[in-house]
């Protein structure tokens, strides 16, 4: 990617782009970072001498115009610390928000309305270059802008683009919260195997591998998750006794169907 970069926030998400512009190439003097702790809280390979790192934005250079800003802070401190990021809007940087539940009407209510403003909503499999990033831009936001937030957030895995920004609720509750429904099946199979007679230890490295397999077939394999699940399941077969409670009437679709939906509330609930 060519252009600077001005990163907000380097805690848990922005220390995962960090790692993973750095991996694409992104040249640390390219970048600067703000974040109070001075601290950049990504792995090793990201805490390049080249890179600067200031507590605040007071503390970034007037001379310095970055062509995209990108705010990765907490949704609970937006209104104590985006209207700082006004005087950069007359450059006409692109705004790239990560903000969980902030729509781009809130950010630019922030700075100002002639702010350029790309909403992301990645999820925690950042951290090992595997996150679904869905993103939203308003039409006013130009191609080349566009282009640049897609380069940013491919570095971290893949992406995908919604037209209409009242998807992004349903969005956040199927791929934003989505790992934590993964994991929580990983602990449910765990338990279940301690239960059926596995040592704990045992039952772990079972669920968490067949996971991890399962996930590297629906990725790596050019068919459905139902033709795969009905490869392997031989009728009155071990699996097929599974998969009849599973798929019961008060099985996995309902409560996945309700879980989603409740997310999707909660997250148009918090939504500013
Ligand atoms: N983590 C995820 O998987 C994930 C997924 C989707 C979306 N997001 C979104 O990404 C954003 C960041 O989440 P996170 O998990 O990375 O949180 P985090 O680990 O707490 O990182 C936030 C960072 O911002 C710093 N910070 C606080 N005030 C600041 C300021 N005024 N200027 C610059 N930096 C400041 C914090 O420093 P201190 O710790 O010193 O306060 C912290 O290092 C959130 O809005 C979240 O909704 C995260």
């Amino acid at each position: 990617m060519q252009g600077t970069i001005l990163l907000v926030g380097s805690g848990k998400m922005g220390g995962a782009l960090l790692d993973g512009w750095f991996k694409r190439g992104v040249n640390p003097v390219d970048v600067m970072v703000v974040e109070p702790a001075g601290r950049v809280a990504v792995a090793p390979c990201s805490a390049h001498p080249a890179l600067t790192t200031v507590p605040t934005i007071e503390d970034v250079p007037k001379d310095f115009r970055p062509d995209v800003i990108v705010f990765a802070i907490k949704p609970q401190i937006v209104d104590q610390a985006l209207p700082a990021y006004r005087r950069f809007v007359a450059d006409r940087p692109v705004f790239l928000s990560v903000i969980a539940g902030k729509t781009t009407d809130g950010i630019r209510s922030r700075l100002g309305p002639a702010a350029d403003v790309v909403r992301a909503m990645p999820n925690t499999p950042a951290a090992v270059g595997k996150a679904m990033t869905v993103l939203y831009a308003p039409p006013t936001v130009s191609e080349l802008q566009r282009k640049i937030c897609n380069t940013l957030m491919s570095a971290v895995g893949a992406v995908a683009w919604i037209t209409d920004e009242a998807h992004m609720d349903a969005v956040t509750a199927v791929s934003g919260s989505g790992p934590a429904y993964v994991f929580l099946f990983a602990e449910a199979l765990t338990a279940a195997g301690v239960e059926a007679g596995l040592a704990p230890d045992l039952a772990a490295r079972l669920a968490h591998a067949t996971i991890a397999g399962a996930g590297a077939m629906l990725e790596q394999m050019p068919d459905s998750p139902e033709t795969l699940r009905r490869n392997v399941t031989s009728p009155g077969g071990t699996t097929a006794a599974a998969l009849e409670v599973l798929m019961g009437e008060n099985g996995l679709m309902r409560l996945f169907s309700r879980a989603v939906a409740a997310a999707a509330a909660r997250s148009r609930e918090l939504a500013g």
